[in-house]
């Protein structure tokens, strides 16, 4: 039975973390503590993270602009907010939205605060006063340090429209919306390099029309022409969709796009948590399908591009965008129920999504939390009060040291056992090297609500010369949560710990462990 266990899970092995699964009474101790192995393969490299997967999103959607990121009486940036939203240090933010985008023209959120119109919001309800604009979202960045992703309207705009944007943004000459730009008070160019070709526009409830992929196909190159001859350096994401919507897209538009999106919002069964894992681990599989859908499709290098478009072709390979990610479950409040409260075993989710970007660095380029703050968010307001949810923890953690090069892990968990779903290891893992520190950051996920896991470490291709710091999230319970009624209590502990054994390691249950060696 061990070696038949043993043989079925072996066959669910991905190229980047190999599992074996094996049931917990293997292993179970009588002090609640299941044995687990990871090897870490030192000299195998699976590719350089970007550091924009730690990016995030805000859309003109409920609360998460206006009464979010801005008070809702003033208009001003809510200090409080943006000192948790600096918290994470995202590297890219993406705006307007999501499928806002749809109505929304930029033309609205510029010049004098008190001529801009109040709009309806028709995709999500309410109005918006457009005070939260193009300079008032690239001022948000700058205060973030991080780089601005905007996405054009492809319905009820234009690619003259969306090329307008460009030149408003990035012009330099005296040009005239370069020149208006500069009336406004931004003299310098706000060099906005990455721009999303519309969203989710195959979307059929949705609002838009461009719902066939040759549809979209034609269109997107209209608005890509326009855009990158007004500025050639920029990186244009385009809105993928299924595998046959993305098929058109790859061979039709790759030589001018840098990315095509994914999007992916986990949830878990009702009183089943640790159905949220088996949703995740759906998600590595749908990577690594629309890695090969790329890999077959697109040459990394764009040959014979015709002189005469003026610009020059996509310079590096085409990555994926996952430019919405998220945990979506259907219990929230506020607008369509999306402020949403996190538990703890939210949180392990989060991880568990961050170790996959890891894992699969050699193809994923960006990725955009959905959203920031309140809708789907990590840090939650009230009038007086803001929060950071469970959530927030492991994004921090995960943004200071999961950098540099993803190694290649492999993995033997014992399983977490889900009623009739499928069994997911109680172990999550993924390691990254970083060049600029000579630190290796092995990053654990315990995923079982009462098991400790007594982990033996392998390091294949060298061995680190100490163990630096355990840096670990733990929380009250796997249900618990943030409350932003009670915004003094935190549920969320974290600790720094350190060990001088190289090869083993105990995780406490429902908990995430970065541990820092050094090579
Ligand atoms: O993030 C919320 C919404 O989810 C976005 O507007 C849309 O793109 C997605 O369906």
């Amino acid at each position: 039975m061990f070696q038949e266990t043993r043989r079925t899970f072996l066959r669910q092995s991905s190229k980047a973390a190999m599992l074996t699964l094996l049931p917990s009474s293997f292993y179970k101790n009588t002090d609640n503590t299941v044995q687990a192995s990871v090897t870490v393969q030192l000299q195998q490299s699976i590719g350089k993270i970007n550091p924009n997967i730690y990016g995030q999103f805000i859309e003109y959607l409920g609360r998460a602009i206006t009464g979010g990121i801005v008070d809702a009486k003033t208009n001003q940036v809510r200090k409080d907010v943006l000192a948790k939203v600096q918290r994470l240090q995202t590297p890219l933010l993406r705006f307007p939205g999501g499928t806002v985008t749809k109505i929304y023209h930029w033309q609205d959120g510029i010049g004098p605060k008190n001529a801009r119109p109040v709009r309806p919001n028709l995709i999500w309800g309410g109005e918006e006063n457009n005070q939260f604009g193009t300079n008032e979202f690239i001022a948000y960045c700058r205060q973030l340090k991080t780089q601005p992703f905007l996405v054009v309207n492809m319905n009820t705009g234009t690619p003259e429209e969306a090329a307008n944007w460009v030149e408003y943004c990035n012009g330099k000459g005296n040009t005239s919306w370069a020149v208006l730009r500069k009336k406004h008070g931004y003299p310098q160019a706000h060099q906005v390099k990455y721009w999303g070709l519309g969203n989710e526009e195959n979307a059929v409830p949705d609002t838009g029309k461009l719902q066939d992929p040759q549809k979209y196909a034609d269109m997107a190159w209209q608005f890509a022409k326009l855009m990158k001859l007004q500025d050639p350096s920029i990186a244009l994401v385009l809105a993928g969709g299924d595998k046959a919507w993305n098929e058109v897209l790859l061979k039709e538009l790759h030589p001018v796009a840098d990315y095509i999106s994914l999007h992916y919002y986990a949830n878990s069964k009702p009183g089943e948590p640790a159905s949220l894992f088996a949703h995740i681990a759906k998600f590595e599989q749908e990577v690594e399908e629309t890695k090969r859908q790329i890999k077959t499709l697109v040459p990394d290098k764009v040959e014979n591009f015709n002189r005469w478009y003026r610009f020059p072709p996509r310079q590096e390979p085409l990555k994926i965008a996952l430019d919405e990610w998220g945990i979506w479950e259907n219990e929230g409040k506020g607008a369509y129920n999306l402020e949403v409260s996190y538990q703890w075993f939210h949180a392990l989710g989060v991880a568990t999504f961050l170790n996959i970007f890891q894992r699969q660095a050699d193809i994923i380029g960006m990725a955009t939390w959905a959203q920031t703050v309140n809708v789907l968010a990590p840090i939650l307001t009230s009038d007086k009060a803001v929060i950071c949810q469970t959530i927030f923890y492991p994004m921090e953690l995960y943004r200071k040291y999961c950098t540099g090069t993803s190694l290649k892990t492999s993995v033997e968990s014992p399983s977490l056992a889900q009623k009739g779903g499928e069994t997911q290891p109680i172990l999550d893992t993924a390691c990254s090297y970083d060049e600029q520190t000579g630190m290796v950051t092995l990053a654990l996920v315990n995923r079982h609500p009462s098991l400790s896991v007594a982990t033996k470490i392998n390091w294949e291709g060298g061995k680190p010369k100490s163990l630096v710091t355990i840096h670990e999230l733990t929380a009250s319970s796997y249900t618990a949560f943030n409350d932003i009624k009670q915004p003094q209590k935190e549920v969320v502990t974290y600790q720094q710990k350190t060990s001088k054994a190289l090869d083993s390691l105990v995780l406490p249950a429902a908990s995430v462990s970065l541990v820092r060696y050094r090579l």
